[in-house]
């Protein structure tokens, strides 16, 4: 594509505000503060306020023979965070942040020095898991970043979404920064990616086995994967990234398109994805997300 129409392309995309969930009004949590709260298959009985604890990570499922680096289960310094409490204790992430299980160890420490630098931002600024990370970050030392890098890239990636494609879809609200289903009649999806947890009373208690439902515009599974084919977006990543990219949040992967579109995400390694981003309109960009977090299959038809 010509340069010039490269530009106008980056012109017509911003951060939409359903990407980006807000809470509204004070939290209402499912295990009230002094409650007890456990999941099923775990041996762990912490009470409500402990889940909501930034400082510890919540390990419902510990292995004492493979334990996670200090910095993974607990803040080292006051006013800091556990990189298990946003990221669970084996990397498996929640849609508002980011699943870091089986990325290249190098590639997590650069960017979490693109974060701490102020080369990657949020699209939507100061939205709060973004800056919420920079303070994690802030409050964490290189040794123990480079710790939790090697830890989350032993750790196997598992799919947790399941990618519908839908015209009409529930009826959401924010839960947390993600977005959850609430009564009430259905609506027109209207070019949105929809992704809810199935369960999201267990999605609060941060339960790494939570799944996730993700509804998408109709046709854009396959519309997704001719985009990527023209782009190479598998074969680029699997010499790059470790083959980063299928199975993951179709909301994460959507955000990241917008910040290289945008610029938000800037850093020295940038650049190829910049370049494929400037091509995209957001209607491709959700196409080829949903596609992506559909796991990259080829479908019939
Ligand atoms: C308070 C929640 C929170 C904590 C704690 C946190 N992160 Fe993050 N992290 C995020 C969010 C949110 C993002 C995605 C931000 C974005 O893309 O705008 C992110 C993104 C990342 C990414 C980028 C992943 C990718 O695929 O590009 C890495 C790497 C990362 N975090 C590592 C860490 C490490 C290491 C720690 C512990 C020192 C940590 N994080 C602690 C919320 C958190
Ligand atoms: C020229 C090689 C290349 C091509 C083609 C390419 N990518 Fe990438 N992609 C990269 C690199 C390199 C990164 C890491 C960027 C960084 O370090 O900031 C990346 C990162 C990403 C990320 C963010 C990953 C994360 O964990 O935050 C997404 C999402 C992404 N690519 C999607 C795509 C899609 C979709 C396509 C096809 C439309 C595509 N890429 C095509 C090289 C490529």
């Amino acid at each position: 594509m010509l340069l010039a129409a490269a530009a106008a392309a980056a012109a017509t995309v911003s951060a939409p505000a359903w990407l980006y969930p807000m809470p509204a009004g004070a939290p209402h949590f499912a295990v009230a503060d002094a409650a007890p709260a456990t999941r099923p298959g775990s041996g762990v009985t912490l009470t409500g306020a402990a889940t909501r604890n930034r400082a510890i990570a919540v390990d419902w499922f510990p292995d004492p023979a493979n334990p996670p680096p200090p910095i993974v289960l607990r803040a080292s310094q006051p006013g800091g965070y556990a990189c298990g409490y946003c990221h669970l204790p084996r990397g498996e992430g929640r849609p508002e942040n980011a699943t870091l299980a089986g990325l290249p160890a190098d590639y997590i420490v650069d960017q979490t020095e693109a974060f701490r630098s102020g080369t990657r931002t949020s699209a939507s600024p100061g939205w709060v898991p973004t800056e919420a990370m920079l303070n994690a970050v802030a409050h964490a030392k290189p040794a123990e970043i480079r710790e939790a890098a090697r830890w989350f890239s032993r750790q196997p990636f598992v799919s947790r979404v399941t990618v519908i494609e839908a015209a009409t879809v529930p009826v959401t609200a924010p839960l947390g920064f993600t977005l959850a289903v609430r009564p009430g009649p259905s609506e027109p999806i209207a070019g949105r990616i929809i992704e809810v947890p199935d369960d999201p009373d267990g999605f609060e208690l941060r339960d790494p086995r939570a799944r996730f439902t993700a509804w998408v515009p109709p046709g854009s599974i396959a519309r997704g994967r001719a985009i990527a084919a023209e782009f190479g977006c598998i074969e680029c990543h699997a010499e790059q990234l470790n083959g980063w990219g299928p199975g993951r949040s179709p909301s994460y992967i959507l955000r990241q398109l917008i910040a290289f579109k945008t610029r938000a995400r800037n850093d020295a390694g940038a650049q190829p994805m910049q370049a494929v981003a400037d091509q995209l309109e957001m209607d491709q960009m959700v196409a080829v997300a949903a596609w992506l977090a559909d796991g990259a299959r080829a479908k019939p038809g």
